[in-house]
């Protein structure tokens, strides 16, 4: 079934470097068959010199699954974007937020926020090479930058390129004397400013980051923006994903519980596994499925301690598994997320 734009990007997960894998993308996928799901970011050095067998694989049934990219030189981005998309990516997106110093050396990331007119360069560039939507996910604006101007500059120069949807994570990034971490926290929060964009950008959609704790948090965003992407509470609370179909699309959700979920990525474990893949690759990103019901710390305890073991295989997560209290295997509703 052909979406509508505007739904396609109603919910997304975030892209996150060493979180949201194949393993992690195919597990959120059991959880919402609708959201749009976000690679971690890939540099164009790693996609053209690395070894892109392991770095792009994606299942089929991940789908919808969006391929970001990070890197500055149009024509690399272009050629990396096509490889993405031959690899079955329906999205390709640039990543313009990342504050990270190996970003900052490669002038690449949140340091493009400063250079808006290559970016539409890039954008552009992108475009002309593939099929797919190409998107571009920024922050309001750098160090001492008026959000106000920066924000607009970059969104005139990536809508003049032809981009296909903007994500906007609502808070500043500082280049110097933040770590990533605190410049997921530090900076305030401006959401005000994105509604402004959105408002002043009627067919471009955009989507708004940072800091949504629920999928009802979301769906109060979704009165001013035409998509939100969740990051950090998708991850640790992945049961919160359940809500999602029924919240943002208004279709039943894949699983009525938790635990039918993970049951049911038993299947994919085992034939991982066959493939020569630790189970604990997989079952890491599982880790907060149970927050808040009986049994999960014993689930979690399971897994760490025997679920790490090269022996680990699938009947190590049934016997995980069998720690949870099924009778109550709903999670209480738990409104913020952990740091
Ligand atoms: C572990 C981790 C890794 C991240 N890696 C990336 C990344 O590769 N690309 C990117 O654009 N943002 C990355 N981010 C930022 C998230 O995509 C998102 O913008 C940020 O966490 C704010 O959203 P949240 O408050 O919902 O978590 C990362 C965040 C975390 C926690």
């Amino acid at each position: 079934m052909k979406m509508k734009i505007n739904q396609r990007y109603r919910f997304c997960i975030a892209p996150m470097m060493e979180w949201t894998d194949r393993h992690c993308r195919y597990f959120h996928r059991m959880l919402t068959r609708r959201a749009l799901l976000y690679s971690e970011m890939i540099t164009t050095g790693a996609v053209i010199h690395g070894d892109r067998a392991r770095l792009l694989a994606c299942d089929p049934a991940e789908q919808p699954v969006a391929l970001q990219l990070g890197g500055c030189d149009p024509r690399a981005l272009a050629h990396c974007a096509a490889i993405g998309e031959g690899f079955g990516f329906t999205e390709i997106n640039l990543n313009v937020g990342c504050p990270s110093d190996r970003v900052q050396e490669g002038r690449f990331g949140a340091y493009l926020m400063a250079e808006p007119a290559l970016v539409g360069d890039c954008v552009a560039a992108m475009k002309a090479r593939v099929h797919v939507p190409v998107t571009v996910k920024c922050r309001i604006g750098v160090d001492e930058q008026d959000p106000e101007e920066a924000l607009d500059a970059l969104t005139a120069a990536v809508e003049r390129a032809g981009v296909d949807a903007l994500i906007v994570h609502a808070r500043k990034a500082w280049l110097k004397g933040l770590s990533p971490r605190e410049n997921r926290d530090v900076p305030p929060l401006d959401y005000d400013r994105v509604y402004r964009l959105k408002a002043a950008h009627a067919r471009l959609p955009i989507v708004l980051n940072g800091g949504v704790a629920s999928v009802e948090a979301a769906a109060e965003h979704l009165e001013h923006v035409d998509g939100v992407m969740m990051g950090r509470a998708a991850y640790q609370e992945p049961w919160r994903l359940l809500a999602v179909d029924a919240q943002a699309f208004g279709v039943p959700a894949p699983f009525s519980d938790p635990k039918a979920a993970a049951v049911a990525l038993i299947p994919y474990i085992e034939r991982e596994l066959a493939r020569g893949v630790r189970l604990h690759a997989i079952t890491r990103h599982v880790l907060g499925l149970f927050r808040g019901v009986p049994g999960a710390r014993a689930f979690r305890r399971h897994l760490a301690t025997q679920g790490v073991k090269a022996s680990a295989n699938a009947v190590t997560f049934r016997d995980a598994l069998a720690l949870i209290d099924s009778g109550q295997a709903a999670p209480r509703t738990v409104d913020t997320v952990a740091a």
